[in-house]
This record gives C-alpha cells, structure tokens and sequence, in this order.
C-alpha cells in the first residue's frame, strides 16, 4: 500500500541533489521511501495523509545507547548533583542489578525505553551489551537485544568487574565472551578510560574483534584527554563516542579519518563534564554525529530533541548541522546508508514534526515537538 504524505512545509532529505524542499510531498511504499518532490507533482497513492504545513525530517538514527540494564541510579546522580565527580565504578550497580534480573524483566525494560525513544521520532538504534560482564550475561543482553534494536554492539569490555584481574578479565572478552556474543552483534566497543581499560587493554579487544569480523567502535576521551581517539583512528573504528576531551592531534586524526565523532551532550551535561568541542570538529572537517547515550548512570534521557537543541545552543552547531549529525551523522557511524535520510530507496522512517521547521527544535527546547512518526513506512504515532 502506498501513503502519500503532502502539506510538508519544509522537507529535510539530507540528500545533497535534493536538499530541503518546500511545499514537499513523499510516497512510501514496501518500507521504503517511494518518491520525493513537489507537492504539485505527487503521484496517486492508496493513503493521503496531509501534514499541514508542518517540517518533515529523517527519524532520529540514536547510534549510542546502552538499554539492556535493569535498576536505578538516583541515588548516584543526587551525589553528582551535590559535587560528587562522575566516575566509571556506578557501572558496577548495574551490574549487579542487570545480572540479578530475569530475562522477562530485562526484556520489558528494553522495550518500555525502545517505545519512549521511537514515541519522540528515534527510528533506528543502537544498544549495547556492558552490564553483564559473564559469559552468560553478556551473551544474553546480546540475545535479548537482537530481536529489538537495530544494531547491537559487544562491550564484554566495559569495566573490569569488581574483584576481577584485569589481564584476566582482557583474556575472557577477546576470548570465550567474545566467541559467545559475536553471533548475535555486528559490532564490537571498548571503555578505553582510566578507571575502565588502558591502551593496550583496548587495543587487544579491538583486535580480538576485528578478527572475528565485528565492526569496531571505542568509547573514548570521556573523563579526560587519552589514548582512545588514536586508537579507534588507528584501528579504523566507525565511531569514536564521547570525545570530550581533544587535543590537536585527536581532532586532526579524525578530520583525516573515516571514524565519526560521536558526540553526547546529555551524558556530558548529566556528569558536569564540559560539552564537547564540536565547532573544532566540524571546523577541522570531522564527521559528527549525536546520540543520546541513553542509559542509567551517566546519561538517562532518549531524547534525541534534547541533545540536538543543546548542541545548537550551548555547542554552537548550526540546526542544520545538528539534525544532520543526529539522522545522517548517526547513519555514517552505524556505517549505514539506509536510514539517516528521505530519498527514493531509503528506509521509509519520518519524523513530522508540530512546528513549521527544524529550527523550532532548539527555539523551543523541551517542548515535545514530535507529531508523527512512521518506522519503516509503518505508522508509529
Ligand atoms: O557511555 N562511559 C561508559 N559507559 C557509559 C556509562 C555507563 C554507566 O555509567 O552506567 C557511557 O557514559
């Protein structure tokens, strides 16, 4: 069945030939985007839906998000709020939590915050593993988010759980855990931080990884400048997530890299940190991109809206630049193509928001702007 959605007031394809249109219409068809124009030359379809003038954009592509967990974190965050530093060692309560839930628990977690995020027009996410750190564990967050997410990444390497040696713990993740999850992810990270994995920790699992076949991703230069932005470059990793803190060097060696910059503005507004540098990005020529980060401890919000309008406002991104790194920037880092844009071929996800144009999302910061959405042509909201 084709829907002809018409009345666009101002169309976002992030297509350079089509750019942004106005007086736009689209079909979708089959789950995919079927035509785009002007709304005068649009074909017949089954379903007209009329949005009224309103600006249409890509769903929101989250490609940062560590949803399989169980528990809650309050408690950290007040003593965050009353001057306590963010440190990696709260990963460890979830821990805890995430292994003493039932699969049914950990699965009904997952989907009530896969709803939240799609309810504010996230078409296309990532989740990670992390909070198991078993074997077992590991391997059944990966089970668990299969089904549901788009795309599932490995971080068997994480933390180095309580009581474990860390050398010992290395050898687990790039060997038995590693063999057990990488059938069901097509990715694989690595906590290159003080406090989480050195640099030679990490450059053993990111190896370990990439023989097994798994596209490589690195949380890096979260708490401080360090080794991990070189690494992800070095290693040819799709994304380096964080990047708060940039030397020169870290920004010229993304500039000349196919590695995204992922940044995070939640987590980096919800841990104190200073907001990372994306005007020396972007003005060095790095690809960036937004996610949300969203998880319990350092970043608890699905809000792709948030993290765009803080990064015009407070990051100085253009809205242009920040809806592209949110929808197309979150594609290149997933390395994919389909999703992240509205062209004929594409994955028909669309965002229509209750405003006139994009800038509205940061000119209106915390309104809920999402009207409509529709997930691989198929109405979500
Ligand atoms: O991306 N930095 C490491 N991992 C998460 C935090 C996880 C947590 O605190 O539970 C992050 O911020």
């Amino acid at each position: 069945m084709a829907v002809l959605i018409t009345g666009i007031g101002e169309l976002t394809t992030n297509d350079p030939e089509l750019g942004r249109l106005g007086e736009a219409a689209m079909v979708l068809e089959g789950g995919a985007v079927a035509w785009v124009g002007p709304a005068g030359q649009a074909p017949e379809a089954d379903e007209r839906v009329d949005v009224g003038g309103r600006a249409v954009l890509p769903g929101w592509v989250d490609s940062h998000t560590h949803l399989v967990f169980a528990g809650d974190r309050t408690a950290e965050f007040e003593a965050r709020m009353a001057g306590k530093p963010y440190a990696a060692g709260g990963i460890a309560i979830t821990v805890e939590a995430t292994r003493a839930a039932s699969d049914e628990q950990l699965a009904a977690n997952l989907g009530r915050h896969l709803d939240e995020a799609a309810r504010q027009g996230t078409t296309c996410l990532e989740t990670k593993t992390g909070y198991g750190l078993t074997v077992t564990d590991e391997e059944r967050s990966a089970k668990l988010a299969g089904p549901v997410a788009d795309e599932v990444t490995y971080l068997g390497a994480h933390l180095v759980p309580p009581g474990a040696d860390a050398e010992s713990y290395v050898d687990l993740v790039c060997g038995e855990m590693l063999d057990a999850v990488a059938p069901h992810v097509r990715w694989a990270d690595v906590f290159c931080e003080t406090g989480a994995f050195d640099e030679a920790q990490s450059a053993r699992v990111l190896t370990a990884a990439a023989k097994r076949g798994l596209g490589l991703r690195v949380h890096g230069n979260q708490l401080g400048e360090g080794p991990g932005v070189r690494l992800a470059v070095e290693h040819g990793a799709a994304s380096v997530d964080h990047c708060t803190y940039l030397t020169d060097a870290d920004v010229a060696a993304l500039a000349s890299s196919g590695t995204v910059a992922t940044l995070l503005p939640a987590c980096d507004l919800s841990t104190r940190q200073p907001l990372a540098p994306a005007r020396r990005l972007l003005d060095a020529g790095a690809t960036v991109a937004l996610a949300s980060n969203a998880n319990p401890g350092s970043s608890y919000t699905t809000s792709m809206a948030f993290c765009v309008a803080t990064a015009v406002l407070q990051m100085r991104m253009t809205v242009d630049e920040a809806v592209w790194a949110a929808t197309a920037g979150g594609a290149r880092a997933l390395r994919r193509d389909d999703v992240g844009y509205l062209r004929p071929g594409a994955r028909a996800d669309v965002h229509v928001l209750d405003a006139p144009s994009t800038t509205h999302l940061a000119y209106r910061p915390g309104v809920p702007l999402t009207q409509a959405v529709w997930r691989k042509g198929e109405r979500m909201r």
